[in-house]
């Protein structure tokens, strides 16, 4: 994380990620009291004092979405429906759902002993990074990326065999519910994620034909973390996706970006009274929701129309000042070159 003292010398961490934010929001504004589970969403900045790479950047920012307040594994799969139809939306092909369970605080410390004492068995083998986190995060050692610990990774106990009943019974609705959806996955045993406050569900959306750097979207349960943070046992799930990373993929496959919607309403004016009236159409025609672009300064009705054609926007206004004495305006259709005249007060309602 980044982390430094500011100008009074406190100590200052800037946000690596927005979940623990969205908690702490919970708690901070009373979300406990409110029907649950709470359904939460945010974009956010985050920053990670992390090698910068492609799709792998210091600042980067987030969409996610978190429900707070129920352990039902039909929110696993809704978040995980949420995330999925999010990226084909998008257009985004080949990419590949990765879901694994890692139990909760009943299950799990048998399952990390049985793990550390496996790897402690090869420990001759492993890179010296899984060596060091073998006493502190044995579970981390699961994900290594060093082709020697592969083979000992390959061989490792799964954390699905060490499951209580009520995990392996959360797991396996989870994968009726993802049969149900339709959606594809696969049980990944070495998926455990970068955050220590999982429990039960995680999973990762990747693209086919990359790395886990370019992992999409991120997500899992976290059913302690609330009560971590000083409320009461409340089990949440949720999801991020890194807005660059998302970009990335759909450079990678040609997906031309969304164009931002045009505006639909120009307007043209031609002396001081004309522009008195634009600014007041502009203001009405915004309040009810349409995009406008007025015109300004003192550009010639020429210039203007000119503007209008190059912002590809259809409906052209005209208010000279022989239309503000009368009260109207010209509202040209720019596809066809026909136009009519109609009375100012109309527009807001014929134009929507
Ligand atoms: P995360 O996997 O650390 O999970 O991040 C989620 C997503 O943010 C990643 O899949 C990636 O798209 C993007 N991302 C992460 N780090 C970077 C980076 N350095 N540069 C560019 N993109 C990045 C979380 O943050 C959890 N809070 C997700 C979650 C929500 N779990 C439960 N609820």
């Amino acid at each position: 994380m980044y982390t430094f003292d500011d100008r009074g010398s406190n100590s200052i961490t800037l946000k690596p990620e927005g979940t623990a934010s969205v908690c702490r929001a919970y708690l901070e504004h009373g979300f406990q009291n409110l029907p649950q589970p709470v359904r939460l969403y945010y974009f956010s900045p985050g920053f990670r004092y992390e090698r910068p790479q492609a799709g792998r950047f210091r600042e980067f920012h987030q969409f996610g979405c978190e429900a707070i307040g129920e352990a039902d594994a039909f929110l696993d799969a809704e978040m995980i429906d949420m995330s999925w139809q999010f990226l084909k939306s998008l257009g985004l092909k080949n990419t590949l759902l990765f879901i694994n369970s890692i139990g909760c605080p009943e299950c799990r410390p048998k399952y990390l002993e049985v793990l550390r004492s496996y790897f402690s068995n090869n420990v001759n083998e492993l890179c010296p990074d899984c060596r060091n986190r073998l006493e502190r995060n044995v579970l981390r050692l699961l994900d290594c990326k060093q082709p020697g610990c592969q083979q000992i990774v390959n061989q490792a106990p799964k954390s699905i065999d060490y499951l209580c009943l009520p995990c392996a019974d959360h797991f396996q609705a989870l994968k009726n519910y993802l049969g149900i959806l339709e959606i594809p996955f696969e049980v990944n045993q070495r998926l455990v994620r970068g955050l220590d406050y999982y429990s039960r569900t995680v999973f990762e959306i990747q693209p086919e034909e990359e790395k886990s750097q370019s992992t999409i979207v991120g997500g899992g349960r976290y059913d302690g973390l609330i009560e971590m943070l000083g409320g009461k046992a409340t089990p949440a799930i949720g999801f991020a996706t890194g807005i660059e990373r998302i970009i990335l993929n759909l450079k990678r496959q040609n997906i031309p970006v969304p164009a931002i919607p045009a505006p639909k309403v120009f307007i043209a004016c031609l002396g001081d009274a004309a522009r008195n009236e634009a600014v007041k159409l502009t203001a009405a025609l915004r309040k009810q929701g349409i995009g406008v672009i007025s015109a300004t300064s003192a550009k010639s009705l020429k210039a203007q129309m000119r503007q209008a054609n190059n912002l590809k926007i259809s409906r052209v206004v005209i208010i000279g000042e022989d239309e503000v004495k009368a009260g109207t305006a010209l509202l040209k259709d720019m596809t066809n070159s026909q136009q009519e005249t109609v009375k100012l007060a109309d527009l807001p309602g014929l134009l929507k």
